[in-house]
């Protein structure tokens, strides 16, 4: 499998294949949690420079940690707390270039320089929040945005449709 960023012509042939691969490997009958954990990893992968791939998901009010691949994180964030709670509350993506100089920022893992939180959303409804943090400032651009957000919109059709 090409996993590389160098390896594509661009972010929007390297997003279609993470989609596929993503579909490839996440079946309708597994449990959420097992389908995320392997969505998880793969971005992980697909996404070079980047140090936290994760899901937080509501359970009742709270943002709670669900499967990731990084460092030990929080594990319960309020609605409109830090990036994921904003993200979730504006039910919109949420793009930082530069996380030191955020406000509303909850630190997990001191190396994270930028970071993107997508919400994962079923209708108007939002499940809970794909989180990504990367140890180079200004790591996701518009291209990213526009592709997580189809990643995302494929896992919510995926696991819970
Ligand atoms: N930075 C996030 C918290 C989660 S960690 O990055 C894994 C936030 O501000 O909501």
């Amino acid at each position: 499998m090409i996993l590389e960023m160098e390896d594509f012509k661009n972010k929007n042939e390297m997003y279609a294949h993470l989609d596929s691969a993503c579909a490839a490997v996440i079946d309708r009958r597994d449990d959420v949690i097992s389908s995320l954990s392997n969505a998880s990893s793969l971005i992980k992968k697909y996404l070079i420079h980047t140090n936290w791939v994760g899901f937080y998901l509501f359970r009742g009010e709270i943002l709670t940690l669900g499967p990731f691949q990084g460092e030990p994180a929080v594990t319960s964030i309020k609605l409109g707390k830090g990036l994921c709670g904003m993200a979730a509350q504006e039910k919109k993506t949420v793009r930082v270039d530069d996380v030191a100089a955020c406000d509303n920022y909850i630190a997990c893992d001191a190396s994270s320089a930028s970071e993107i939180v997508i919400p994962l959303l079923k209708k108007d409804r939002v499940l809970g929040v794909l989180d990504i943090d990367s140890t180079m400032r200004s790591r996701f651009d518009k291209d990213d945005e526009r592709g997580l957000e189809k990643i995302a919109s494929s896992l919510v059709r995926l696991i819970y449709m």
